[in-house]
């Protein structure tokens, strides 16, 4: 363990940063009066209540009370310990945090080393970040520009520009007092064999930090401007890089939302950042690798849901595959996982431009379930009618339940067989041989004292329960459609009567969607959609109450709700809103986080409007 961080050197650290750069890099500020004034990072809020002072170096929320120094921001924003922060702090002033009465020499030792390479590469990511912004990355500007990147995308990427030479980077770090060996062992420079000269690694290439999911630089892929070979050039595996655990975009993904819930896996660097770029801003791509059982512990850590991109093509196919079979002994209860298919010879990049951001929303949402995936995997070339294709079929998708944790997707998977082949239940269960014991979390050895530079993210919350009172309109609404998908078709094209603060009214908004993108008809298929997230949850709820009123009567029930909404639409006043809110909350509904802090906006927006 390393020691205690001498008080005078935090003084001297806060006394060298500026607070308003240090939020200034992960909110947008604006200069307001003395102070600069954003949206609050720790609580949602339309209108900015979030001011940062440069005089006191302090920033104060006054919506939600979050306060403090660069230091506090850190820790709470990046979820940094305080070590943690005043590392990160010290690091982009090229400082080295000494340590009291850490007399282990050994541990001193690894500690320095760990420290050198957090501080070089951080270091490496600020010089690549000038050197896009100065005069010779004039190439690398146009090169992003083209690629149709803005300038807020480059930054939350942190993207930069390695110059065209050979020891830019070298004189850079060397002149910072980094040894040259050390800046060879992190894959800065290359070593030749037979002179042992060493040179910059990255030239003359657009690089894209690679970070850790607390946000620290821990390598770089670097990609030519033109068609020279290869295209992208990634940091070599180095003491705290190793490519098959680490995704691209988390850190950004989660920075943009603190409650993310689902992850697309894409392939390139590029298709995260265009995406983000266009507001899908959870993807994240592994390195040049298929997606580990590691990938994935870290992913399902921080999300219940993730969802594959592949290329249509073979090759596409045979990575579904073998991410089915990396995925399946990890799908617990709760998890999710989905698989979605391009259209052959398309990136989510090229996709998403070509199709527009909304289409390519929709796909995701509408990617195979798991189950249907497996399915049609098994069912792939057989002609069912036929008995021994049956078994055959069989004995594929038993082979991959036997991998299966125990749950309600191992359940429904085998009542879902039995439908299929006709046969019973029960011979099915007594074939399965036990499952493997649940996979361990994380086994790779970690190089001693570099732990904890690996360490996981907390577990996923426990998901909330729902209460099973009476049904609001809009909850009606949904039930409607569950019961009926088909009536999908009556409603009106705008979906703006389904509000996202009427309880239900997101979910509902999703299962139009979904139902419109025309792949089910049936509440089956519907749910099975949704099965093992809380959604489906609500799903299976409002399928399992009666709707109690005939068939006939539906569609003028329906009918009737989504004018009632539009009515309300046009009569919105935030004192309605209001009203509308603190009802539900008085009728003893459970208002979600958001509803709360919406409902106290509203009030303050209220006040300050009645206080003019
Ligand atoms: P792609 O060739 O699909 O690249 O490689 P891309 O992301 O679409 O890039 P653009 O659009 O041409 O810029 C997918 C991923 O495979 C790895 C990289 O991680 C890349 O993002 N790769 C590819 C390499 O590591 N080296 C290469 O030479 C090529
Ligand atoms: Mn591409």
């Amino acid at each position: 363990m390393a020691g205690q961080i001498p008080q005078r050197f935090i003084d001297d650290l806060l006394a060298r940063v500026d607070v308003v750069e240090v939020v200034g890099e992960r909110v947008q500020l604006k200069k307001a009066g003395k102070n600069y004034s954003g949206l609050c990072p720790f609580h949602q809020e339309k209108s900015p209540s979030f001011t940062v002072s440069q005089d006191k170096q302090f920033y104060h929320c006054f919506g939600c009370g979050a306060h403090g120094n660069a230091l506090r921001f850190l820790m709470e924003h990046d979820n940094l310990r305080f070590p943690e922060a005043v590392e990160q702090l010290a690091s982009r002033q090229g400082l080295k945090v000494p340590r009291e009465g850490a007399d282990d020499p050994r541990a001193q030792a690894r500690e320095k080393k760990r420290q050198q390479g957090v501080n070089l590469l951080e270091l490496s990511a600020s010089f690549f970040r000038e050197r896009l912004v100065m005069g010779e990355g004039g190439k690398a500007r146009d090169y992003l520009a083209r690629r149709g990147l803005s300038q807020d995308i480059v930054r939350d990427f942190g993207i930069g520009y390695a110059p065209d030479e050979w020891e830019s980077l070298k004189r850079h770090l060397s002149g910072q007092g980094i040894a040259e060996s050390v800046q060879v062992e992190y894959g800065l420079l290359v070593q030749r064999e037979d002179s042992g000269r060493s040179y910059d690694r990255f030239r003359d290439r657009v690089m894209f930090p690679i970070r850790d999911w607390k946000g620290r630089t821990i390598a770089f892929g670097g990609r030519v401007l033109g068609d020279a070979k290869p295209k992208y050039l990634n940091s070599p595996e180095t003491p705290v890089f190793h490519k098959g655990r680490e995704l691209y975009g988390l850190y950004e993904a989660r920075q943009a939302n603190r409650q993310l819930e689902r992850v697309v896996i894409v392939e390139g660097y590029m298709d995260v950042v265009a995406l983000a770029q266009f507001g899908i801003r959870n993807a994240v791509a592994t390195l040049g690798t298929s997606t580990s059982e590691e990938h994935f512990n870290r992913l399902f850590r921080l999300v219940g849901e993730v969802v594959f991109c592949f290329d249509g093509d073979n090759a596409g196919r045979q990575a579904a595959r073998r991410a089915l079979e990396t995925v399946l002994p990890l799908m617990i209860d709760g998890r999710q996982a989905r698989f979605l298919f391009l259209p052959e010879g398309e990136d989510p990049d090229s996709l998403m431009r070509r199709e527009g951001p909304e289409a390519f929303a929709d796909r995701i949402v509408c990617a195979s379930p798991l189950s249907e995936f497996l399915f049609e995997q098994a069912s792939e070339g057989r002609d069912l009618q036929r008995v021994e294709e049956r078994e055959r079929f069989a004995t594929t998708v038993l082979k991959a339940l036997e991998r299966l944790p125990e749950g309600v997707l191992k359940s429904l998977l085998l009542s879902e067989l039995a439908s299929r082949t006709g046969v019973e239940q029960g011979r099915f269960k007594a074939l399965l041989k036990k499952p493997e014991p649940a996979a361990p979390v994380m086994t790779v050895e970690m190089p001693p004292g570099e732990s904890e530079y690996f360490d996981e993210p907390p577990l996923a919350q426990p998901q909330r329960k729902r209460q099973g009172n009476a049904l609001g309109l809009m909850s009606r609404t949904l039930q409607l459609l569950v019961h009926e998908p088909e009536l999908v078709e009556r409603l009106p094209e705008e979906l703006d009567w389904c509000a996202d603060n009427e309880s239900d009214g997101r979910l509902c908004r999703e299962v139009i969607r979904l139902l419109r993108a025309g792949r089910y008809r049936s509440m089956q298929v519907l749910l099975a959609h949704f099965q093992g997230t809380e959604e489906g949850q609500r799903l299976n709820e409002l399928a399992r109450r009666e709707l109690l009123i005939p068939r006939t009567a539906r569609a003028t029930e329906l009918d009737g709700l989504v004018a009632h909404f539009r009515q309300r639409l046009a009569q919105y006043s935030p004192q309605n809103e209001f009203d509308a809110l603190l009802a539900r909350e008085k009728a003893g509904e459970k208002l979600s986080r958001e509803e709360k802090q919406r409902l106290m906006e509203l009030l303050v927006t209220l006040k300050s409007a009645g206080a003019r």
